[in-house]
């Protein structure tokens, strides 16, 4: 048994009167990376700020290294734990090197605002997500993709064991799409850190992930290895759709073929 670095145990999560997870209990694995999958609207997004705090649970609990994160303080579980969620929005007017300076908020204190260690964080943050030439050009100026990974360069320099991300890829072309999971595939091998996230491209997922989680009804519907979960059967389930599944000859690993119309040769 691998050992578990977030425990999610039993878990409800409402706005208002509507419930969107109810007594949900998972086992996310350490120095692993996780995925969730899901319909639109099936809570994945409040699951994730559940596990980061920003988001109280009605009942239940979650443990990080098997303490329970509501009895951490804020600046802990920050150096910690770090989230890039779904739709971040910057304040007006900052850069992008003041964005990511924020990163590294957890870390300073009144006294020692700058050291060596904050800006070699800085810098290696700004360069992995190819955007130090692009650090004094203001946040809004950027393109949708710039700007996502202006933010996860901000989640970087927390340098944090464990990173939670919602929907990383959005906006991002190929190349950069790949460029900031093989970037998250790397902190996970070389650097042990444990990633949490959510994707919508299946066959990403199934190529990046260690273990593979689907929300459906409020609660873990299946999870497991993507080999093992990604069946015509549970893919009809969780979203729906029928499809055929193939395997990456490069990787191995699952592929998925949505049914559906289209343009067809021969
Ligand atoms: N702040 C909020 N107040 C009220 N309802 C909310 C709020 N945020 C989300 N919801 C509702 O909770 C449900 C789950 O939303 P959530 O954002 O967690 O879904 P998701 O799985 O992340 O979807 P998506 O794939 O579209 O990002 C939805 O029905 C949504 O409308
Ligand atoms: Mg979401």
């Amino acid at each position: 048994m691998c050992e578990i670095k977030i425990n999610v145990k039993d878990i409800t999560l409402s706005y208002g009167d509507s419930t969107v997870i109810d007594s949900l209990n998972l086992a996310i694995p350490k120095g692993k990376i996780t995925v969730f999958i899901g319909r639109n609207g099936c809570g994945k997004s409040t699951l994730l700020h559940a596990i980061a705090r920003l988001l109280k649970p009605q009942t239940g609990s979650v443990f990080l290294d098997d303490r329970n994160i509501l009895k951490m303080k804020s600046k802990e579980v920050a150096k910690k734990l770090a989230i890039l969620p779904q739709s971040p929005i910057a304040p007006e007017g900052v850069t992008v090197e003041q964005l990511v300076k924020q990163g590294r908020y957890p870390y300073q204190s009144t006294f020692k605002q700058w050291t060596m260690e904050y800006e070699t964080a800085l810098n290696h943050a700004l360069t992995v997500t190819n955007m130090t030439e692009l650090k004094d050009r203001n946040v809004y100026e950027l393109s949708g993709g710039q700007r996502q990974r202006a933010w996860i360069a901000l989640n970087l320099a927390q340098n944090t064991d464990t990173i939670l991300l919602d929907e990383p890829t959005t906006y991002l072309d190929l190349t950069h799409q790949i460029e900031i999971l093989d970037l998250l595939y790397d902190l996970n091998r070389e650097e042990n850190r444990t990633i949490v996230m959510v994707l919508h491209d299946i066959n990403l997922a199934c190529r990046y992930a260690d273990h593979l989680v689907a929300i459906k009804n409020q609660k873990v519907y299946c999870q497991g290895a993507p080999e093992k979960m990604i069946t015509r059967e549970n893919i009809e389930h969780i979203y729906g759709l029928k499809c055929r599944i193939g395997v990456d000859s490069q990787f191995g690993t699952p592929i998925c073929f949505p049914d559906g119309k289209g343009r067809k040769i021969n």
